[in-house]
Formats: C-alpha cells, structure tokens, sequence
C-alpha cells in the first residue's frame, strides 16, 4: 500500500466508526425521549378534565379563578339548580338563544356592556366535561 491508500483507508475506517457510533446514539436518544413523551401525553389527558378546559378557556377572566363571580360575569355556582347537562352543553354553544329566562333578564341588566362568548369552537365532548364540573359543584 502507499501513503496515499494508507490514509484513504484509515479515513474510511473512522469514517464507519462514526457512523456506527452515530447509530448506536441515535437509538440510545429515541430510548430516552419515549418514556419523557409518554409523561408529556399523560399530563395533557390529566389536566383535560372539566376545570383544566375551563382554566384553558379563559372562562376564567371573566368568572373569576374560582368561578366565584366577578363584575363582568356571575357566579358558576349551584348551576345544577337550573341546568341538566344538555341544555348546559346548548348553552356554552350557543348562550345568546338563552336570553328570555328571567335570570337572564337580570344578566342583562347587571353584566350590561359583556356577553358570554359562544364556544361552538370547543368539541362537544370537552364541553361535556366542562358541564359535567360545574353541574358538580
Ligand atoms: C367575556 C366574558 C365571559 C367569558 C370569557 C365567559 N363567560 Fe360565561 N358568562 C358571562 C356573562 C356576562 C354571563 C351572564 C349571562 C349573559 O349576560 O349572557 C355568563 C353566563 C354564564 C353561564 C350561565 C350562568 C347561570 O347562572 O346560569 C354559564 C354556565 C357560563 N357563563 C359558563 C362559562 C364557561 C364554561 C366559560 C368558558 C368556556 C365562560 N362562561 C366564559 C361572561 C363570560
């Protein structure tokens, strides 16, 4: 062999020990990152529950963090009192066809300037979750 094939021979050679190096890493990497991905998926289908949407949804800025009620909006308590969960469903959906019931009427007049937004956007089943929370409280 001369110098010259010496070297092309030896630079091949790591050249291999690098790609097989790069194989083995790689493979290593994916074994590492599939047990963090599965905890990233169980967080997310953790905090999907009905108070995770509604923090998500900003129901909150205008309920307030506890749903508690505040200026803007009333209270998200003793909701059983008035709704089942499909008419509550309806309602998230679409709350202005809901404006004829008295309490609604008081609403009105006392959230004067603030409409409760219409969350046709959410998927029925996270609205069903969201309902399902406060038919809960
Ligand atoms: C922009 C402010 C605002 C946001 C955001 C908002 N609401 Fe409302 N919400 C209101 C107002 C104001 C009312 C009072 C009814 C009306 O004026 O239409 C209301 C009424 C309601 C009612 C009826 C209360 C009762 O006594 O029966 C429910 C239930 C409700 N909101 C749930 C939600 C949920 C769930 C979310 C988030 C997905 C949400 N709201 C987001 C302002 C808001």
């Amino acid at each position: 062999m001369t110098n010259a094939q010496k070297w092309i021979a030896s630079f091949l050679g790591l050249f291999l020990v690098l790609l097989i190096l790069g194989k083995i890493t790689k493979k290593e990497d994916t074994a590492e990152s599939f047990p963090t991905m599965m905890g990233q998926m169980q967080e997310t289908t953790q905090s999907a529950n009905g108070l995770g949407l509604i923090k998500q949804s900003a129901c909150i800025t205008c309920h307030g963090s506890e749903l508690q009620g505040t200026k803007i909006a009333p209270a998200l308590s003793d909701l059983k009192k008035f709704w089942n969960r499909d008419k509550l469903i309806n309602y998230l959906r679409n709350p202005s066809s809901f404006g004829t019931d008295e309490r609604f009427v008081q609403y009105k007049e006392k959230y004067k300037n603030i409409v409760m937004p219409s969350y046709n956007n959410i998927d029925v089943k996270e609205l069903g979750k969201i309902a399902d929370y406060l038919l809960s409280k």
